[in-house]
């Protein structure tokens, strides 16, 4: 089997490395992929994001299943061109990778069928945040309504920092994105992703995730695409859980009320209130980088469940995980989630992958002209430790962070603390 993986991210390479390792012993290819994909599969050079352009590849190129990682060519419609040509995709068509796309689609879906999310309000101009926020005051959150490359949301702590955020979506700050700007209720408590695959009626429930997005130790500095994670999670207990997964399945049967038949992954991103857990996003894909941690985990060959998902009988599907905990540190390039270089030489990836347990997943590396590894990107390398425990899992990832090298490298030095701390090992 001739197997498609779109994206070039540590989500990617993790899903090309457990691909793999599947019984089936698929034929992989990835566009763009990186530095760690191109071991296992051919890198090719496509526009992921022109679903013409896509389709008549995958049909030169007698290409069997396409798997997508990233929202952007959910969105375009990337499945939709596919499923016309008869090619099973994993990840859903544009009706429901608008979940993700539009954040005003989310709320109304979550409005409609009573699924628990915070207050909103949609705001068309200027004049009608100003209006809202006399009435409301902060926090609350700005929220950009399209794809934003995850820069559009704001937790403003002032009216002034609300309006601030308002004005740079409709000054174009985001281009069509802002057009749309959502203000959302802030609400509080420890945060947590819970991932799911489905096939519009089945819905496996993966282990919950605890990213980190602030770019310093502490869940401080700005907002970035997440700089480590583990799972599970032991501040979720089995009532959190229980109530996140009915959140889940409610989401998919009210998007198949609404005639979406919804195929993929359904990304929670959560939030435990005293209330009970309420969606702060959904996300039409895996995450990045929870995925280096659960798919290290999963113990069920990944190709039988992506295949089941596309083809409508997940029901047959039984995960099975791993015991123990996988814990992931991401190295960035300094200056990143704002201004970072790229092309330093990466070294010492071989000695940390030595580590018991560890596994490097690559995200911004490529490989340059002169065969050397180099960073390409803001999230260059994902440090992953699976291991029986969350000290163990710390300090393997760590030993191995101490291994690498490249310039101006920048990392968190406190992943894992809240799950210690959650258990008094901290
Ligand atoms: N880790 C956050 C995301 O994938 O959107």
């Amino acid at each position: 089997m001739r197997i498609l993986v779109l994206g070039g991210g540590g989500r990617e390479h993790a899903i090309v490395t457990a691909l793999s390792r599947s019984a089936h012993k698929p034929e992989l290819f990835c566009s763009p992929g990186n530095g760690g994909t191109a071991a296992l599969a051919t890198n090719v050079e496509i526009n992921v994001e022109d679903p013409a352009f896509v389709a008549e590849w995958v049909e030169r190129n007698r290409i069997d299943f396409v798997v997508v990682g990233p929202e952007a060519p959910l969105v375009v419609g990337v499945a939709d061109m596919l499923g016309f040509d008869g090619v099973p995709v994993f990840g859903p068509r544009a009706a429901g990778a608008q979940i993700e796309g539009s954040k005003a689609f989310a709320k109304d879906l979550m409005e409609r069928y009573d699924i628990p999310t915070g207050g909103y309000r949609l705001i068309h101009s200027y004049e009608e945040a100003e209006e809202y926020l006399r009435e409301v005051g902060a926090p609350v959150v700005v929220k950009a309504d399209g794809l934003a490359a995850g820069k559009g949301v704001t937790v403003a702590e002032t009216v002034e920092d609300a309006l601030n955020a308002v004005r740079l979506c409709f000054d174009g700050a985001f281009g069509p994105a802002g057009e749309l700007v959502v203000i959302e209720e802030f609400l509080e408590g420890p945060e947590c992703s819970l991932l799911a695959f489905t096939d519009g009626e089945t819905v496996l429930p993966m282990l919950p995730a605890q990213d980190h997005k602030r770019a310093y130790d502490d869940d401080q500095g700005p907002n970035t695409g997440g700089m480590g994670v583990y799972a599970p999670v032991p501040v979720v207990d089995d009532a959190a859980l229980a109530a996140m997964t009915a959140i889940l399945e409610r989401t998919v049967a009210a998007l198949k009320s609404d005639g979406i038949d919804y195929r993929g992954v359904l990304y929670g991103g959560f939030i435990l209130t005293d209330e009970g857990p309420k969606v702060l996003e959904f996300n039409a894909r895996f995450g990045d980088p929870e995925t280096q941690v659960l798919l290290p985990l999963l113990e069920t060959d990944l190709l039988d469940v992506m295949l089941a998902v596309a083809e409508g009988r997940l029901g047959e599907i039984e995960l099975t995980w791993r015991d123990g905990v996988a814990l992931s540190v991401v190295l960035a390039a300094g200056g990143y989630p704002v201004a970072y270089d790229k092309g330093a030489a990466i070294n010492g990836l071989d000695e940390a992958g030595r580590i018991e347990g560890v596994t490097v997943y690559h995200a911004g590396t490529a490989i340059d002209p002169t065969g050397r590894l180099v960073t390409a990107g803001g999230r260059v390398l994902n440090v992953t430790a699976v291991a029986p425990s969350f000290s163990e899992a710390r300090s393997r990832a760590y030993q191995a962070v101490d291994l690498i090298r490249f310039d101006n490298m920048h990392y968190r030095t406190d992943i894992g603390l809240k799950a210690l701390r959650a258990r008094g090992e901290a």
